[in-house]
C-alpha cells in the first residue's frame, strides 16, 4: 500500500486505544502507518499496556503526545473531547479485560471512557491465547459488543500466537489489514455498501508441461487494489486472481485460478450475481493445445522448440450475456500504439461502462510497477486523462466514476 496521505484516512482523527497485550509492538507499524495516511492519530495506552510499550514509541510515530490518564493535565473532560472529535475509535490490540469493560460499560480508565463518549464508529482487535478466546464470557463479550453495540470487531487471525503458546485463533490482524479496517470504518456507505463485486487480477498461467507455462507479467497489483478499495466502500468483494505473490486483500474473498479457462469458470459462474465487474486480469490470449502429462525433455526437442498456441476465451466477453440488469463493467486496455482508439475499440466489443487505458511503453505505468498512468474512457465517448498515480490513487478514482454509474449517472 502506498503510504502517502489519501482518503479515507487523510484529514482524519483516529483514536487508538493499545492495551496490554504482546501484540502492542504491532501498533506502534499501526500508528505509523495511520500518520503516514494522513490521519491524526490519538494513542491511549492503558496501564498495562505500558508494561510492553512505551508512549515515546507512539509519540515518535504520530508526532502527537501518547496519553494514559483519565485525569491529566491535558485538562478536564479528555475523554469527552477524544470521544467527541474522533472520526474513529480503535482498540488493538484488545485484551480480554477490554472486551469485558467494555461490554460492561464501565469508565475506569481512559480507553473506555472515550468509547462511552463518541458516536464514532469503533474497531476492535482481539488478540489473547486461544484458550482465552473460546472462553464463553469472551465470547459473549464479543458478541455483545458486536450485536448491541454495534462495534466492528475485526480479527483475530489464526497463526502462531506469543512464544510457546502455539499456534490458534487469537493472534491479532496485521497493522495493514487493521488499517484496511479502519478504512471501512471511515469510507463505508452508498452506493458500494451490500453491493456484490467481482474483481478479475493478475497473470493467467497456460501449462506447457507439469513445470513451464505462458504466462506475462502482471503482479496483479492493479486489480488487487481495486478489490481492497472497494470492499473499504462497503462492497461484498471477490477476486478472481491468477497466481500473484500478493497477500489476499483484507475482507476480500479470493478465489484463486491457474489459467484462462479457470477464470472464465470462475466468473460466468459469479456474474449474474454481480453489480460491478472490474476485469483487471492480464488474461493470456493463447494457451498451449496440449499441456503434455510429463516433463518436456532436451533429448526429445533437440535445439528447437514449436509450441502451437490455441486461442482462449475472452473472460469479459463470456461473462457479458450473463451480466446482471444494470450491472456496471469496467474492462482495462494495455497498449503500446494507438491507446484511445484500440481502448475505445474494446469498450464497444466487450459491453464495457468504463475503460481504463494505459500505455505499457509509459515509464511508470503497466505491468510490476506500483504506479499507473492512466486514461478513463466512458460509453459516452468522454475521456478523463490522470497524471502518474498509485494504483491505489487509480483505484479510487475508478471507483469514483462506478459510483457514479451506480446512482445512475449519465454515461457521458
Ligand atoms: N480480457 C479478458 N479475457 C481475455 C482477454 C482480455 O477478460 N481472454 C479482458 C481484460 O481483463 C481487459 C480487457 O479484456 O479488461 C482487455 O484486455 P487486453 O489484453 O488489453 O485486450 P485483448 O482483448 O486481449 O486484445 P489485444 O491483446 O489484442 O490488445
Amino acid at each position: 500500500m502506498a503510504l502517502t496521505p489519501r482518503p479515507p484516512w487523510e484529514g482524519k482523527r483516529i483514536v487508538l486505544g493499545v492495551t496490554g497485550g504482546i501484540a502492542a509492538y504491532k501498533s506502534i507499524q499501526l500508528a505509523r502507518d495511520l500518520t503516514r495516511l494522513g490521519a491524526t492519530v490519538d494513542t491511549v495506552l492503558t496501564r498495562s499496556a505500558l508494561s510492553f510499550v512505551a508512549p515515546l514509541a507512539f509519540e515518535g510515530v504520530t508526532g502527537r503526545p501518547a496519553l494514559t490518564d483519565l485525569f491529566s493535565a491535558e485538562g478536564a473532560a479528555l475523554h469527552i473531547r477524544l470521544g467527541r472529535d474522533a472520526d474513529v475509535v480503535c482498540i488493538a490490540p484488545a485484551t480480554a479485560d477490554v472486551l469485558a469493560r467494555a461490554a460492561q460499560g464501565r469508565a475506569d480508565d481512559l480507553i473506555c471512557t472515550t468509547l462511552l463518549a463518541t458516536r464514532a464508529p469503533v474497531v476492535i482487535c482481539p488478540a489473547m491465547n486461544d484458550r482465552m478466546f473460546a472462553h464463553a464470557q469472551v465470547v459473549r463479550n464479543l458478541e455483545h459488543l458486536r450485536e448491541e453495540l454495534g462495534y466492528r470487531i475485526e480479527g483475530p487471525a489464526e497463526g502462531a500466537l506469543a512464544v510457546g503458546e502455539g499456534e490458534g485463533p487469537g493472534r491479532m490482524l496485521e497493522p495493514w489489514q487493521i488499517t484496511e479496517a479502519i478504512g471501512r470504518a471511515l469510507a463505508a456507505g452508498p452506493p458500494f455498501e451490500g453491493r456484490s463485486v467481482l474483481v478479475t487480477a493478475g497473470p493467467t498461467h497456460e501449462p506447457i508441461d507439469p513445470v513451464r507455462y505462458v504466462g506475462n507479467r502482471s503482479s496483479g497489483r492493479m486489480g488487487y487494489a481495486v478489490a481492497q478499495a472497494a470492499w473499504r466502500r462497503g462492497g461484498r468483494v471477490t477476486l478472481v486472481s491468477g497466481p500473484s505473490a500478493l497477500d489476499a486483500p483484507y475482507g476480500v474473498e479470493r478465489v484463486g485460478v491457474e489459467t484462462a479457462l479457470e477464470m472464465r469458470e470462475a466468473v460466468v459462474e459469479r456474474a449474474p450475481e454481480v453489480d460491478v465487474a472490474v476485469f483487471a486480469a492480464a488474461v493470456a490470449d493463447f494457451r498451449p493445445s496440449e499441456a503434455r502429462d510429463r516433463k518436456v525433455k532436451r533429448t526429445e526437442t533437440g535445439a528447437s522448440l514449436t509450441l502451437d498456441l490455441e486461442e482462449n476465451p475472452d473472460v469479459a466477453i463470456e461473462s457479458r450475456g450473463v451480466r446482471r440488469e444494470g450491472g456496471v463493467r469496467v474492462g482495462f486496455a494495455l497498449e503500446t500504439d494507438d491507446l484511445v482508439e484500440n481502448a475505445a475499440r474494446k469498450l464497444e466489443a466487450k459491453g464495457f461502462d468504463l475503460v481504463v487505458a494505459n500505455d505499457a511503453t509509459e515509464e511508470g505505468a503497466g505491468f510490476g510497477v506500483s504506479t499507473n498512468r492512466v486514461t478513463i474512457l466512458d460509453a459516452g465517448g468522454g475521456q478523463d486523462v490522470l497524471p502518474l498515480l498509485s494504483k491505489d490513487e487509480v483505484a479510487e478514482h475508478i471507483l469514483d466514476r462506478v459510483a457514479v454509474l451506480l446512482q445512475g449517472g449519465s454515461h457521458g
